[in-house]
């Protein structure tokens, strides 16, 4: 971290901007292999909460789509997959920060890296005020059954050696142990894995 930096802090505290805006930040974590269904979860997921009854904020980052901006320069090695979820974690954290519901779909192949991620999130904020509620949902698929799917034709290039460190194939895919919510996509229809998680955001009152 750099020296000779100060936080600025501002009266709009995050308890006075979540009751003016009439909505709580949180970050919902997908986590899971390519092709598990974390980007089609979470587009459906970002319309149910935009859409009316719930009509909330809501704003996805995806994997592919930062990659192509935001993390250009960087790859898939263990040290590169760290600091793509660092800075992930760091702009959910901004969205959630300003009341809106951060969806993120990731791979996130590490536990230690989406433990960061979580403890950035849950860390007290500046005037002693909580943190962000962080959910993490594992976005489950055999790998089998992923590599079945494989719509991009990723799985048969790794296979074929041309993609190195291919998660799931040459490279490690780290299962959460404790994840607020578990999601097996390949007996969940996408619809029926949005109200699962809506029902749960509701149950814990992040929805009101
Ligand atoms: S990570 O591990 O969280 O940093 O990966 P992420 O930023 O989610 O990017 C995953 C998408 O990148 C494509 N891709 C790869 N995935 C895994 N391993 C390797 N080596 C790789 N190379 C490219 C792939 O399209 C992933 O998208 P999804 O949506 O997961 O299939």
């Amino acid at each position: 971290m750099a020296s000779n930096i100060t936080y600025h802090a501002s009266p709009v505290t995050p308890a006075i901007r979540s009751s003016l805006r009439g909505q709580q930040g949180i970050t919902i974590w997908l986590t899971g292999l390519s092709a598990s269904g974390k980007s089609t979860i979470a587009v459906a997921l970002e319309q149910a909460l935009l859409r009316k009854p719930l009509g909330l904020n809501a704003y996805r980052l995806d994997g592919d789509n930062v990659r192509f901006g935001l993390n250009k320069d960087l790859g898939f090695s263990p040290k590169d997959r760290e600091e793509n979820i660092r800075r992930i974690a760091e702009v959910a954290k901004l969205f959630a920060d300003s009341c809106t519901i951060a969806i993120t779909s990731f791979i996130s192949p590490y536990r230690a890296d989406r433990d960061l991620a979580r403890k950035l999130h849950e860390a007290e904020r500046p005037g002693g005020e909580p943190g962000v509620p962080f959910i993490e949902v594992w976005i489950d698929v055999p790998v089998e059954v992923a590599e079945q799917r494989d719509p991009k034709g990723l799985y048969k290039k790794a296979r074929e050696g041309k993609i190195p460190e291919f998660t799931g194939i040459s490279a490690p895919y780290e299962e959460p142990l404790k994840p607020e919510i578990h999601i097996h996509s390949d007996k969940t229809s996408v619809e029926d894995a949005v109200k699962i998680i809506v029902k749960y955001l509701e149950g814990k009152g992040y929805l009101s």
